[in-house]
């Protein structure tokens, strides 16, 4: 890891916005404390505002101590020694007073630094930021980090995504999905692959439905304006369930190596059928129209529930099940292989089918549910489950976002998307753009969405409402 020891710029676009208060901050200063940042570094502070390096410093401290734990004030002062901030924009014909602040980083740091810029900024501003990153000479050798939605169609996904291949090589450009970050995400290849009993079965031979569930709780009140304009399948599906399927789906890896791993899921996204309005239901919640900044007459979808077929050899004919909503009925993050149920002597007996899930949130978990003999006498079967909390098996779990920006410091872009898988990505997601995109139904507040989307899934029904 030599990306690691290289001295460091980060430039934080939009330092003062929420993405950065609420993820990007945390993170950066969790790597501190665990020693993980280049031994020697600064952090950049991007923003139209004039804000002086002190103000920004104190706009990290509040971050912390809302969104993370009070910084221990030693720590503190020498991280905040490290950190600077630049105002006055960066745009193409003004660079504000970022190009300063760099050589004044660069003073303490030597001319021999790297820069990553980090883009926590809304995704109408990459474009320009990206050509004055061009303009004012700091693409060279440098890191890219975008945020998502990274394009909203496959027409402005490839319009992004040419523009930004004449500034950085492919190489340098790392695409954040934090799902793909989330320690349970990353457990599912460990136990897959580590562990032959799963390697074997995890295919349509003996899988019979695969159920990603993302229901939320929350309301969309403090960010209406981004929401309305994008809603939940753009925001949740053709993103973070479509990347988590994908994870699931793939074909063994050559390597764990970033190119291998990043192939493996772009092949399997490549054979993703494009969705068919036919098995996607749109909802909208009830309160959603009563919501300060929304139009009276949003169509917005805040629920999505798809089937979703993958035309691979491993998967023909096993549905995925995908459905993610705000003012659900219960906030869940949970990836379920439904396996079928047993042949031979025992066929006939009441048997639940095998459930082997991963929860997804937090520091994760896995759960089996399995029949076994029901203690007594008789020769009877019982539903039984265990759950592995992954937490209980180290301590040092990590944040997502705290993961991925490790990753960008020392260069690994395995658990970041890539250009083709986000294509594909795209083109199965492209149906639900047209003419025949479904009409959104209005759901009750805190259910589990309109009453279309429970037929969607097989005989199971969907996993999570029957535990509520
Ligand atoms: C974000 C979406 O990317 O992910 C949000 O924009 C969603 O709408 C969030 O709530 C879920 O992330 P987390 O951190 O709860 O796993």
């Amino acid at each position: 890891m030599t990306d690691e020891q290289k001295p460091t710029v980060l430039i934080l676009y939009g330092g003062t916005g929420d993405l950065a208060k609420r993820m990007v901050l945390p993170a950066i200063y969790e790597l501190f404390t665990r020693g993980l940042l280049p031994e020697k570094w600064k952090l950049v502070g991007n923003g139209r505002g004039d804000v002086s390096h002190e103000d920004f410093k104190g706009h990290i401290h509040e971050s912390l101590e809302e969104f993370s734990d009070a910084p221990e004030p030693e720590q503190w002062k020498e991280f905040a020694a490290n950190v600077l901030f630049a105002g006055g924009g960066f745009r193409e014909d003004d660079p504000g007073s970022l190009l300063d602040v760099i050589e004044e980083a660069k003073q303490e740091l030597g001319d021999e630094v790297e820069v990553i810029h980090y883009m926590a900024i809304p995704p109408q501003s990459f474009e320009a930021t990206t050509k004055a990153i061009k303009e004012h000479g700091l693409n060279d050798g440098a890191k890219a980090v975008y945020e998502k939605p990274y394009g909203t169609s496959p027409q402005s996904f490839e319009e992004l995504d040419t523009l930004v291949h004449t500034v950085f090589d492919e190489e340098q450009v790392y695409r954040i999905d934090h799902f793909l970050g989330k320690e349970a995400t990353q457990n599912l290849h460990m136990l897959r692959f580590a562990n032959d009993i799963f390697a074997d079965t995890w295919n349509r031979d003996h899988v019979v439905e695969v159920q990603i569930d993302v229901p939320e709780t929350l309301d969309v009140a403090d960010r209406a304006d981004f929401y309305d304009a994008t809603g939940a399948a753009l925001d949740m599906l053709v993103t973070h369930l479509f990347q988590v399927a994908a994870e699931v789906a793939m074909d063994p890896p050559e390597s764990f190596d970033a190119e291998h791993l990043q192939a493996a899921r772009e092949s399997v996204i490549a054979q993703f059928r494009p969705l068919s309005p036919r098995e996607v239901v749109l909802g909208q919640y009830q309160g959603y129209l009563e919501t300060e900044g929304v139009p009276k007459d949003s169509t917005t979808d805040t629920f999505v529930a798809a089937r979703l077929w993958i035309d691979s050899d491993r998967w023909q004919g096993v549905p995925f099940l995908l459905r993610t909503g705000k003012k659900m009925a219960t906030k869940a993050q949970r990836v379920s292989l439904i396996f079928k149920k047993a042949s031979g002597p025992l066929a006939n007996t009441q048997c639940q089918p095998g459930v082997l899930s991963f929860d997804l949130s937090g520091t994760g978990a896995i759960e089996m549910e399995m029949t076994v003999k029901k203690p007594g006498p008789d020769f009877v079967p019982a539903d039984a489950n265990n759950v592995l909390e992954l937490d209980t098996v180290s301590e040092g779990s990590m944040q997502p976002y705290t993961s991925l920006i490790h990753d960008v410091f020392a260069g690994d872009r395995s658990l970041f998307t890539s250009a083709p898988g986000l294509k594909s990505a795209f083109d199965a997601f492209a149906p639900l753009l047209g003419d025949e995109r479904p009409d959104v139904q209005t759901y009750e507040d805190d259910s589990w969405g309109p009453e279309a989307a429970q037929v969607l899934p097989g005989q199971y029904g969907w996993l999570l409402n029957k535990r509520k």
